[in-house]
């Protein structure tokens, strides 16, 4: 048991940093997903919270699992990342409550969260396998894998339905700014822009989270 202590060093020592960094950021997220779905207006949306949901409470239950494997109490250490990406996130939910953009904004804000926990887990699955704790591995394996999925399906979401909705939306509010006149038929025109912008831009932002997949 004592010995346990003496090794931890280098790459141990980080695993064991980390696994304390993310089991916060797991614990911060059981709260965060409630909210998150209830703020959804779209049902996709809001089921994948919920589901994300489940599969969280089960990735905090491996996690202390892999506390357990490796002789360590289950702890956590304040994640300022975590804490700042779900501040965004909250800050979105309020500045768009009533937009039809706020799905967009909630898909875009969940996404940051999976691509820190994929960074997190990928590096630690590497690690532990280095060690030599399998056993760890494959429990940090098997989340990455759901957190991989459920960016995936964040990415289905938003190319199928939320960012129409966003654009549709948009498009509406700059044909009212258009017949409206003056000066503000500028306005609309760049409004109009912006709104298909919006679209390629969450187009491309899902490219890399293609990438991030494999
Ligand atoms: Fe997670
Ligand atoms: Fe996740």
């Amino acid at each position: 048991m004592a010995t346990k202590k003496q090794e931890s060093t280098g790459l141990l020592k980080l695993l064991e940093d980390q696994l304390a960094d993310i089991y916060y950021a797991e614990k911060q997220l059981l709260k965060a997903l409630p909210k998150m779905a209830k703020a959804a207006t779209n049902n996709d949306l809001r089921a994948a919270f919920e589901g994300h949901l489940e599969e969280t409470q089960g990735q905090v239950q491996r996690l202390e699992e892999a506390f357990s494997a490796m002789d360590l109490p289950a702890k956590g250490k304040k994640c300022p990342a975590i804490d700042g990406i779900l501040e965004e996130g909250k800050e979105i939910m309020e500045e768009f409550a009533d937009d039809a953009a706020l799905d967009a904004g909630l898909v875009a804000a969940a996404q940051k969260v999976e691509h820190y926990e994929i960074a997190s887990y990928g590096s630690m699955c590497a690690w532990a396998e280095q060690l030599g704790l399998h056993d760890v591995a494959g429990l940090l394996t098997e989340t990455l894998e759901e957190e991989k999925g459920a960016d995936e399906k964040l990415s289905e979401i938003a190319e199928t339905v939320v960012n129409l909705e966003a654009e549709d939306s948009d498009e509406e509010e700059a044909g009212e700014l258009e017949e409206v006149g003056n000066g503000s038929g500028r306005s609309a025109k760049a409004k109009g822009a912006a709104a298909k912008g919006m679209g390629k831009g969450s187009a491309t932002t899902t490219k890399p989270n293609r990438n991030g997949k494999r």
